[in-house]
């Protein structure tokens, strides 16, 4: 079983069976791989709701948890054994493993998947009585794409196959869930932080002008392929001068230059849980002129705003906050005056939340509570002056106020400038 106790995933299906009516089944899928061109596929990426009742990361997968006759049911289908398949594409899990690491006691090949599904809706000589509802995870992002296991289309064919059967959308129910972080969740970002704090070091050590913006991302993801074959969080950025006031810098083509700051912007995943993480340094080692002032302004407004997160504030308290701080520090520093706008300089929010997905499920306008996790990230990007900082932490919000769980990856300018001092170019 993977680290992921099965208590746990125990205790998430026990709350989904708890937000089900009786007489009612519910579905999710594990998805499939999205066609990339003729006859290839792009990496896999496990739908994150089905991956988090299960802990199974194998495409066309599918849970089914049934809740009648006074009786709860969990059945998990994975493919069977396939000689072939396992010859062009490796192995994939037996029935017993992934019973282990799913913690559910049923499973079954998806061979019988759709037999199992008619069984249940059948109203007549049928082990569960009268089904009446079927939930179904419509509105996850991840049902946009169409090739996701037939979670649409296997909506629409309910509709036609059985017409008299309710069917709910449970997204709200799992988005709830995954809100507040357990902390074996927590551990989970911590650890996907702690690598990419090691992967950060590395390019730190590595960083010197001459060299494309690229080539510092492809250390990072390098240094993540070496090391436990961490998978991404995200698209890494890599934006160095004027380019990181370009928020999703995509090219990483030009060169860099003694005089830059260099933005990242990257993380790693552990057992699919993210880090997100932004940080800027100098290429020649220390911070000089207007890099020093604007640095200072965003670095202030972060650490502000980390002390001032706590439970009961919205995430546009936050934004208004840190808004604010980021105008007087501006005002401060003479980097603006009173007739400016601080919106042109600062043109996004301050924080979201962080979990399976980088960009986690959550209702934006709901008060934070502890167990959130959050990022906290603002920015200043002056093109006039050819500088974009973005100092980005991942914080646990928790009844004592935010908690910042990437307080180790170095980010005062003194500390920077002592590590770029000692590297090896
Ligand atoms: N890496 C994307 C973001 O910071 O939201
Ligand atoms: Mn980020
Ligand atoms: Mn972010």
């Amino acid at each position: 079983m993977h680290d992921l106790q099965g208590k746990e995933l125990e205790a998430r299906r026990k709350e989904v069976f708890k937000q089900m009516k009786e007489n009612s089944i519910a579905i999710f899928f594990s998805g499939v791989s999205k066609v990339s061109s003729e006859d290839e596929y792009l990496p896999f990426c496990v739908n994150k709701n089905f991956f988090y009742l299960t802990n199974i990361e194998q495409e066309h997968s599918a849970l089914m948890m049934i809740k009648a006759i006074g009786e709860k049911s969990t059945y998990l289908f994975v493919d069977p054994y396939d000689e072939l398949k396992e010859k062009w594409t490796g192995k994939r899990i037996s029935f017993e493993s992934a019973g282990l690491i799913s913690d559910v006691k049923n499973v079954y090949s998806t061979e019988n998947f759709e037999t199992m599904v008619k069984l249940a809706l059948t109203d007549d000589n049928n082990h569960y009585g009268q089904i009446d509802c079927v939930y179904l995870d419509l509105s996850s992002p991840e049902q946009k794409l169409k090739d996701n296991f037939f979670m649409n289309d296997f909506a629409m064919k309910l509709k036609v196959d059985h017409p008299n059967k309710e069917i709910v959308d449970i997204y709200p129910s799992l988005r709830d869930l995954r809100m507040i972080k357990s902390p074996l969740e927590v551990q989970n970002i911590t650890k996907a932080i702690e690598a990419t704090n090691s992967g950060i070091s590395y390019v730190l050590r590595h960083l010197k002008s001459g060299m494309a913006e690229h080539v510092f991302a492809d250390y990072f993801e390098m240094y993540g392929r070496l090391h436990d074959r961490t998978k991404l969080a995200f698209s890494t950025i890599v934006a160095a001068g004027k380019n990181a006031t370009c928020l999703h810098y995509p090219t990483q083509n030009d060169v860099t230059k003694d005089s830059d700051l260099v933005l990242f912007d990257l993380g790693y995943r552990h057992k699919q849980y993210c880090a997100d993480i932004s940080r800027t340094f100098p290429i020649s080692g220390k911070f000089v002129g207007l890099q020093a002032k604007v640095y200072e302004a965003v670095l202030t407004t972060n650490k502000a705003v980390i002390k001032y997160a706590k439970p009961g504030l919205l995430l546009k308290d936050l934004q208004d906050f840190a808004i604010e701080t980021l105008k007087n520090e501006c005002l401060r520093l003479g980097l603006m005056t009173e007739d400016d706008d601080i919106r042109n300089y600062y043109y996004h929010g301050v924080s979201h939340h962080l979990g399976l997905d980088t960009h986690d499920v959550a209702v934006k306008d709901r008060p934070l509570q502890s167990g959130n996790v959050i990022t906290v990230e603002p920015g200043l990007y002056f093109a006039k002056f050819g500088i974009g900082v973005r100092i980005e932490d991942n914080v646990l919000i928790t009844e004592d106020g935010a908690m910042n769980l990437s307080k180790n990856i170095v980010k005062e300018m003194d500390e920077i400038e002592r590590l770029m001092a000692s590297r090896n170019v």
